[in-house]
């Protein structure tokens, strides 16, 4: 048993505008996206569910309502599913409320995936949270926050979930380094989205999944409050505040396939793949391929 408080909560900021993805997110939310014909959000809450959470904040904003009617009940679907019998789809929706407990916060202007953590402080009590951003999918045996969450249970500290990627890619990311051992990092250095190869201290970079304890939350508070509420406020703000103030981070480097939904080509990987798998589609999904 770990001697740490337990993470429950996880809070999904999805207020972005998932300007990557128009016009197909001009009026529906990119966590919507699906892969083969279950949106990425809904694989996200599965692995956090998988990981020991109860509790789901998601912190939206306008143009995400499609977000909350997917986690709700949909009586006149459901309905209309039993008078036609089709109980292989009802089983399919009936259960997706019950996945978790739902909590939805506004944010009113999406100053920050920062910003949108903090509008979840009232709610939390003092305690450790999962973040989960809306792009990051990997498959493996052992789900990437339950791998985090084993790094948190055993320290204590936040950790952040690492990938290797190459050198044209770091400008896409946070990047860190520190000291390294195996899968794990002390870190003591966070550059978000360097510029050039010079400016990263590594090749690892920032996957979109977190466990965050509360003093870095308190860091982002004073960040914020610091900069009088004025631009843009990043959890990756929080987190450098907190490596400069000597608090620990850790960072594991996550075993599995992943794949970055947030950008078409990892959007597209991640439905072929998926597909690929699948009983009903795999077969002939790989005679189209092959015939190209
Ligand atoms: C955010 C984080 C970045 C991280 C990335 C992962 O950036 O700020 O550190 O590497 O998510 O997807 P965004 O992609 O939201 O600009």
């Amino acid at each position: 048993m770990s001697e740490f408080k337990k993470v429950k909560t996880a809070i999904f900021p999805v207020a972005g505008y998932g300007t990557r993805f128009l016009p197909a997110t001009k009026s529906q939310p990119k966590e919507m996206l699906p892969i083969v014909d279950k949106p990425v959000i809904h694989y996200l809450v599965e692995e956090a569910v998988e990981a020991g959470i109860e509790k789901i904040i998601i912190i939206t904003g306008r143009g995400k309502r499609a977000i909350e009617d997917y986690f709700d009940t949909s009586f006149e679907l459901e309905h209309n599913l039993v008078e036609r019998g089709k109980d292989h789809l009802l089983k399919q929706v009936i259960d997706i409320p019950n996945l978790a407990q739902f909590i939805y916060i506004r944010q009113p202007i999406p100053k920050g995936d920062g910003d949108a953590i903090l509008q979840a402080a009232g709610v939390l009590n003092n305690e450790p949270v999962a973040v989960m951003f809306g792009d990051d999918l990997v498959v493996n045996e052992k789900s990437a926050l339950t791998q985090l969450m084993e790094l948190y249970e055993e320290t204590g500290s936040s950790v952040i979930g690492l990938k290797e990627v190459s050198d044209e890619q770091l400008h896409n990311y946070g990047v860190v380094g520190g000291d390294v051992e195996d899968d794990r990092v002390n870190i003591k250095e966070f550059v978000e989205k360097p510029q050039s190869k010079e400016d990263a201290p590594s090749n690892l970079s920032v996957i979109g999944k977190y466990i965050v304890t509360p003093d870095i939350l308190g860091e982002l508070m004073a960040f914020v409050e610091y900069h009088d509420g004025n631009g843009e406020v990043r959890l990756a703000d929080g987190f450098k505040s907190a490596i400069s103030n000597n608090i620990n981070v850790l960072g594991k480097v996550i075993e599995g396939k992943h794949y970055d939904t947030g950008n078409k080509l990892g959007w597209l990987q991640a439905n072929i793949d998926f597909a690929l798998d699948r009983d009903d589609l795999g077969e002939d999904l790989k005679r189209f391929l092959n015939s190209k």
